[in-house]
């Protein structure tokens, strides 16, 4: 099978690029990193399934690159929707959906005392580490390079996702003075850090991990890594912050950092806590949270926080994975197609190295192992921009970058991972040297 993606695709996206730059709302939806425009436009998304402007279905392994663990347009998420939509969409005041979902939050996040909603999971971040230098006192903030933590002005510096396949890792704009406060370390490299630690620590407010990284391609911490971290950042004086906008939810019910046994001093959260809908949050210890207006001096706001259409999405997609408990079917379908692609790649006499962590996986089109951005940057970008295309072309839809995952959803069946794997099959057959 080989789709017409070029159709009504190619008009909406003329449309799109005279009036949004570049077409898209966000760079990692371009296809710019995979061989050039015009990227796919879409008119729905059900179940594991999109249905493009021209009538063409593709399996999503995208979930919009993380929320959507249930698939697209789940049924009560939708029928919650629905039901609440009348009510009115947003207050400016407390209300109930939003408290329902902190409480549900801080019930199944170990360290998660306090939590404030943000609208995306970029002011998750940005507040969080707002936080720490307000508890601290400190203005230095240490993360890891090719980790991506939304687009505040300190967070582009050595950034992964969308950054750094656009290639515009330090972006244009970001002030010199916030670059000074941000120190970008390699991932996974423990004795940097404690050498950084050594030197600079009493100046350092936190240190920002995403527990398992998943914005250079699934990345997971080295054993120990994540709890030596956590030592040497609060022997520092420091606060541990782990970004679990993608991780949280994904991997079992509650965060990686429970999942892993590590419990950081603050968390940013987003994606799947809001069901698809825009919603960020960030919370952790109680004496920390104190800090924030109105209780304590640092400010931190937001017209839209706290949607109650966003919290009902979420609480209903959190209450499903709850009751339905299904990562043990995710893990297993994302192991038998992580394996098979292996096999298949392997049969074709294609280097790929894969790195999986329950239900998300990154195929490196290189011979590994990956763990950290610089390894990861060693994927072989020609090939992956080749395979994503003949992916596509056979109703397959990966992210359009080398740096990111495929997610298993809840929603993906058997025979989709059968399709799947015949459409590997076919992209590494024509992909072969031979
Ligand atoms: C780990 C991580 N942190 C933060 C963000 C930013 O979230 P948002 O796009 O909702 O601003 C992302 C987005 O991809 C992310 O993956």
């Amino acid at each position: 099978m080989t789709l017409a993606i070029t159709g009504s695709s190619k008009s909406w996206f003329e449309r799109a690029a005279r009036v949004i730059p570049g077409g898209v709302n966000s760079p990692a939806r371009s296809f710019r990193a995979v061989g050039g425009d015009p990227p796919v436009v879409m008119a729905r998304g059900f179940g594991p399934y999109f249905e493009d402007v021209d009538g063409n279905v593709y399996i999503d392994y995208l979930a919009a690159f993380g929320p959507l663990i249930l698939g697209h347009a789940h049924s009560r998420v939708v029928e919650a929707l629905k039901d609440y939509v009348d009510k009115g969409t947003v207050w400016g005041t407390p209300a109930v959906k939003e408290i329902e979902l902190a409480e549900t939050l801080v019930e199944c996040i170990d360290g998660l005392d306090q939590v404030r909603f943000t609208s995306t999971g970029t002011e998750a971040v940005m507040s969080a580490i707002r936080l720490a230098r307000a508890f601290t006192g400190r203005p230095l903030v240490i993360k890891f390079e090719g980790a991506y933590h939304g687009h505040s002005d300190g967070m582009l510096v050595k950034a992964g996702s969308g950054a750094s396949t656009v290639g515009t890792q330090d972006s244009l704009g970001v002030p010199p003075g916030v670059v000074n406060d941000v120190i970008s370390l390699p991932y996974n490299d423990i004795s940097v850090l404690e050498d950084t630690l050594n030197k600079i620590g009493d100046r350092v407010a936190c240190v920002l991990a995403e527990p398992i990284v998943g914005n250079m391609g699934i990345v997971p911490p080295r054993e120990g890594y994540l709890e030596r971290m956590k030592e040497l950042a609060h022997q520092a004086g420091a606060l541990l912050i782990f970004d679990e906008v993608i991780t949280a939810f994904r991997f079992h019910y509650g965060s990686a950092g429970s999942w892993l046994g590590v419990i950081p001093d603050l968390y940013a959260l987003g994606k799947a806590i809001g069901g698809g809908l825009p919603q960020g949050a960030y919370g952790g210890r109680f004496d920390v949270m104190q800090y924030v207006s109105p209780l304590g001096g640092m400010f931190q706001a937001g017209t839209l926080a706290g949607n109650p259409l966003s919290a009902v999405a979420g609480l209903t997609t959190l209450n499903v994975l709850r009751q339905e408990a299904p990562y043990d079917r995710m893990d297993h379908l994302a192991g038998i197609l992580s394996d098979s692609i292996m096999d298949i790649a392997r049969e074709y006499g294609q280097q790929v190295t894969i790195n999986r962590v329950g239900s998300a996986f990154t195929v490196f089109f290189q011979q590994g192992p990956v763990y950290d951005f610089t390894t990861a940057k060693q994927s072989d970008a020609v090939l992956f921009a080749k395979f994503h295309h003949l992916m596509l072309e056979q109703g397959i839809y990966l992210a359009p970058s080398r740096f990111e995952a495929w997610f298993v959803s809840a929603a993906h069946t058997d025979q989709d991972i059968e399709r799947t794997l015949e459409a590997c099959r076919e992209s590494f057959r024509r992909l072969s040297p031979a």
